[in-house]
């Protein structure tokens, strides 16, 4: 089975947007690779962070991944700070790539534009993306558009290294997600579903109970062309909700049209399948909050089968480098 990487980070919230386009897939993906969920709180430290927000954020995101479905028992899910190589292979590769090669990173360009304090660990993030995928000799990571080029970055990482220093890394492919639904903004259906539009009333968060999920869906953008056609130019806002009707009932949206003529019953089938689907999520979600040691302890079993893959390739990059054995840990 090919190995899957795929990197989360544990800020903001996850919404039916992720669920349809990424998290959806990564559940059935767990069957078909030997897929490697983690939870990348050395990244979300890149930018200012409120301590007590971000370990309950880490824990909160865990849970709501084992709610969706994903099985610490079937894949891997774990926690990037558990796993102390992560840091370590990341100076590595800082010294691996150049300054220019971070200089041109467009979401380095976007984040660091009106911050008033850049961190360093904010520039040299790919650096420790590449780490990530590399430590677990990755094959695919499935990404979306804006990862594509970090990816790119990580496999010129493992090009060089390997040039430099001989065979140490397997160089991944990158995969930009596909099939995923693309679900949009239900006040502004011409932009994606998204966290930064923070409490606005078109985003469904996967924690939003049955009222709130009904009155979002009522209230969701259509025209005034009264008739529902799939038009994703014409018609954004009813292709939208005929989109996440059908992701959420498993039926292509191009075939619900035909069966409504009214926005209203489109509105009322589609809160009913939303709400359907996002119930048994909600309900496991309770289960697991209300018993955070139990996480914890998966989560601690889940850092120790990451810690031995991640520990062997580790050895060989330090071997590979040079580095004179005989550390405390036992190398
Ligand atoms: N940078 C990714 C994002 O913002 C998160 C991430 C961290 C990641 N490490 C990764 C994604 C490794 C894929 C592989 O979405």
């Amino acid at each position: 089975m090919p190995r899957v990487f795929s990197g989360i980070q544990p800020s903001g919230d996850v919404h039916l947007g992720n669920l349809l386009g990424a998290l959806r897939h990564w559940v059935a993906g767990q069957w078909e690779w030997d897929a490697v969920h983690c939870v990348v709180d050395l990244h979300a430290v890149t930018v200012p962070q409120d301590p007590a927000e971000l370990r309950a954020s880490t824990l909160r995101l865990t849970q709501l991944l084992m709610a969706v479905g994903l099985d610490p028992e079937v894949c891997l899910i774990f926690v990037q700070s558990h796993v102390r190589e992560h840091t370590e292979l990341a100076w590595l590769l800082q010294c691996t790539v150049s300054f220019g090669d971070l200089r041109r990173m467009n979401q380095f360009k976007e984040k660091s534009a009106d911050a008033d304090f850049v961190s360093a660990g904010l520039f040299t993030y790919p650096a420790l993306q590449a780490a990530d995928v590399l430590l677990y000799d990755t094959d695919i990571v499935p990404v979306g558009d804006d990862q594509r080029q970090h990816i790119e970055l990580t496999r010129d990482a493992a090009i060089r290294f390997n040039s430099r220093y001989g065979d140490t890394f397997v160089v991944p492919r990158h995969r930009i997600a596909e099939a995923g639904a693309r679900v949009m903004d239900l006040q502004n259906p011409t932009s994606k579903m998204s966290k930064s539009a923070g409490e606005a009333p078109g985003t469904i968060w996967l924690l939003d109970d049955p009222p709130a999920i009904e009155r979002k869906i009522r209230r969701a953008v259509t025209d005034s062309l009264g008739q529902v056609r799939y038009d994703t130019v014409n018609q954004p806002g009813v292709s939208n909700l005929l989109d996440i009707l059908g992701a959420a009932t498993g039926r292509p949206a191009a075939d619900l049209e035909e069966e409504y003529d009214s926005y209203g019953t489109l509105k009322g089938d589609c809160a009913d399948a939303v709400v359907a689907l996002l119930e048994p999520i909600r309900r496991r979600f309770a289960e697991l909050e209300a018993d955070p040691g139990h996480t914890q302890g998966l989560l601690r079993q889940s850092a120790e089968r990451a810690t031995e893959i991640a520990s062997r390739t580790m050895g060989r990059a330090r071997e590979a480098v040079g580095f004179l054995p005989g550390g405390n840990w036992g190398w």
